[in-house]
């Protein structure tokens, strides 16, 4: 008998997760929380404060938590431990505190490069927990839906496929920060993809051409053929709650946009996603 080879598929244990939001909502704005960077001297509370009162006041706002929450500098890392404002858990407790009034509007959490600083006890986890958020350290799939009237059916709600991650590694350009949440785009199938890490806001929508199974005889040469339709992928790069100087200015990174940039997903008739910045 015929041997198989290994299925690939078959070895992906990678699950989403799933956000279902009210069925009254026509609209919802994602707005990503990433790179507070709590207990760095140039963190802004003041920019973090208005973010967090704007998601509380409007019912169609929600965020994620998308790594880099706490400075998190320790013996062993890099970075000032004599500026920081209090220990790395005196950090994750007021990111805790901070997020708990808002906390069923945080779809999902990850897990930046500075809160991996600590190896046995995982802060970022840890905030999750707290806010009752669902956690994946490396990166989360999320399907988000709201709404009614999907396919014409009143109680069908709008779907939509978003991946987050908190993203790696340094890069100088604009353009080599933005590749890096584009190449997401080739492993995961969404709607949009947001990493945060380079502290550098971008967006570029890219489109990708889709095989409908269904075909047809085409009238003019008897032959059949079939449609393509065109999916949208939005890729962003979000902002960091960091003011300029010290080492961002001393090592010749940008200013960072201190308003994140804001993810629209807008059912009616078919699902679309645009960013506004
Ligand atoms: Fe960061
Ligand atoms: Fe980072």
């Amino acid at each position: 008998m015929e041997k198989h080879r290994p299925d690939p598929i078959g070895e992906m244990e990678f699950e989403y997760d799933v956000a279902e939001l009210s069925s009254s909502l026509k609209i919802v704005k994602i707005a990503p929380t990433s790179d507070i960077h709590y207990g760095n001297p140039s963190c802004s509370l003041r920019h973090l404060n208005q973010h967090i009162e704007y998601i509380k006041a409007n019912p169609e706002v929600f965020t994620f938590l998308n790594g880099d929450m706490i400075e998190s500098v320790t013996k062993f890392s890099k970075g000032e431990i004599h500026k920081q404002v209090g220990s790395p858990g005196d950090q994750r407790d007021f990111i805790v505190k901070l997020f708990k009034p808002i906390k069923h509007k945080v779809l999902g959490v990850t897990q930046g490069n500075h809160e991996r600083r600590i190896e046995d006890v995982d802060v970022a986890g840890d905030i999750a927990q707290e806010l009752d958020a669902p956690y994946r350290a490396e990166g989360m799939l999320l399907k988000i839906s709201f709404g009614g009237g999907n396919a014409g059916h009143p109680e069908k709600p709008y779907a939509y496929w978003g991946y987050f991650t908190h993203g790696y590694g340094g890069a100088r350009t604009k353009a080599a920060k933005a590749v890096k949440v584009e190449r997401t785009g080739y492993w995961i199938h969404a709607d949009f993809y947001v990493m945060s890490h380079d502290h550098v806001v971008n967006v570029s929508p890219d489109i990708y051409l889709l095989p409908d199974n269904r075909t047809h005889i085409d009238k003019e040469t008897g032959r059949k053929k079939g449609k393509l339709k065109a999916h949208r992928k939005m890729e962003v790069k979000s902002n960091a709650f960091l003011k300029w100087g010290g080492y961002a200015e001393a090592g010749g990174f940008p200013p960072s946009d201190l308003t994140t940039p804001l993810i629209i997903l807008d059912g009616k008739g078919k699902p679309r996603v645009r960013v506004e910045v």
